[in-house]
């Protein structure tokens, strides 16, 4: 217990991780983030113990499915839902498919679906598919020099047609957040519903559906320290209406089934009681006593990750500032209202591909690339996408000492 611990303890809670991931400097979250022991304790569990078809038949299946269904309701009530409103499928991109065509049935020929540019592709394919149904896609364009979009943009495309909006929460390129609530409650006045893709807002801050009244919320269970999985929030009335993807027999109610066509991957789904482990020991690190509620839990704990990132931020931006030749993509401030710890940008005469390499000689892990986020790239004039920009994000359990060791190095290079 650390009650008067009033900042994030990271070496307490990189000693929550096996210890030989921290030879590295590892910056490469937004890719994937690095898996508490507890969260391997617990698929090891599963599969050494309970590796049998969940149900009610013998004592052993029961506990298979007490341990997966125990996994749901802790991750629903992690972001402020219902069991019966989250889908938990192999991956955002493979939840988000499922779901436009599952929406697709409902909605007249003549309707309109509003993408965001500033999309990871898994946030864009799927709506933009349905225009081979007749559905018309209409861009919501960013502005060139920053990526940002612009509400008012968005307000002019809205119409008495837009079914849906479909848009980031946070750029997995730019680290912006953008302002979930005005752009959802302006599509709720034009009669849309609004898809947002959380998976780069959801290792940063804490997720509340029901206060933010979004429609469907979609994020990555593999980013936030846990395995290979994603879920999808929808509201309860809406995801009933959805139409089932999976086997003709799956009942309307039946969601987790019916929006889950690859069926339910238990042993990783069990998992994710690890990662509720995982937030309750460092909340039990840092607060005395940790709030009961776990969503309240939630919020207390990522308001001190939160301000751990900023600092990181913060000596990232000044360093990186210092730079003439590098062009840097996203908000020049570090301030945790505005940005999460995610840093992309292109260096003057020099292929992104190139520092990576460079860094990684230091033991310095960054990448490169357009990180499925295409579009916005080729809209920001990154003419060679595939070289991309240079990606450096972080999380929480990075220390002060490696952001230096990381400016060091690239000090050299610039
Ligand atoms: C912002 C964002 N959205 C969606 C995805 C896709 O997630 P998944 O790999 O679970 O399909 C990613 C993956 O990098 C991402 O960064």
């Amino acid at each position: 217990m650390n009650s008067d611990t009033k900042s994030l303890d990271p070496l307490f809670i990189r000693g929550l991780f096996p210890a030989g991931l921290w030879e590295w400097a590892f910056f490469e979250n937004a890719g994937g983030s690095y898996v508490p022991k507890t969260v391997i304790e617990r698929i090891t569990a599963y599969m050494s113990e309970n590796q049998v078809q969940p149900g009610d038949y013998f004592p052993g299946a029961s506990k298979a499915f007490e341990r997966v269904n125990t996994s749901y309701e802790l991750m629903a009530r992690m972001i402020g839902a219902q069991p019966n409103e989250v889908v938990i499928g192999p991956s955002t991109s493979f939840n988000v498919y499922v779901l436009a065509n599952a929406l697709r049935p409902l909605w007249d020929d003549d309707s309109e679906v509003i993408v965001a540019i500033q999309n990871h592709e898994a946030n864009s394919a799927p709506w933009r598919r349905l225009s081979e149904t007749g559905i018309k896609i209409l861009d919501w364009p960013v502005l060139p020099d920053t990526g940002s979009l612009d509400i008012k943009v968005l307000e002019n495309l809205l119409s008495n047609r837009t079914r849906l909006v479909a848009f980031p929460h946070v750029s997995n390129i730019l680290g912006a957040i953008n302002d979930v609530c005005s752009i959802t409650t302006l599509a709720h006045k034009a009669g849309a519903q609004v898809c947002v893709d959380g998976v780069a807002w959801a290792p940063h801050r804490a997720i509340d559906v029901k206060n933010w009244d979004v429609d469907y919320y979609a994020f990555s269970f593999y980013k936030i320290f846990g395995p290979h999985m994603g879920c999808l929030y929808g509201k309860h009335e809406h995801l009933l209406a959805a139409k089932n993807q999976a086997h003709y027999f799956f009942a309307d109610d039946d969601i987790s089934h019916k929006l889950n066509p690859a069926g339910p991957q238990h042993e990783t789904i069990a998992a994710l009681q690890g990662i509720n482990d995982y937030f309750e020991t460092i909340s039990r690190h840092h607060f005395d006593p940790p709030p009961n509620d776990i969503l309240t839990r939630q919020k207390s704990m990522f308001t001190l990750i939160a301000e751990h990132e900023e600092r990181l931020a913060s000596m990232v931006l000044a360093f990186l500032k210092t730079k003439p030749n590098l062009r840097l993509f996203g908000p020049l401030e570090s301030s945790k209202s505005v940005r999460v710890p995610t840093f992309s940008f292109t260096v003057e005469k020099k292929t992104s591909s190139s520092i990576p390499k460079t860094l990684a000689k230091k033991g310095i892990a960054v990448s490169n690339g357009h990180f499925y986020a295409k579009r916005l790239l080729d809209s920001m004039g990154i003419l060679d996408a595939n070289d991309g920009v240079v990606r450096i994000s972080m999380a929480h359990y990075n220390t002060y000492e490696e952001i230096e060791h990381l400016i060091k190095e690239m000090d050299y290079i610039f």
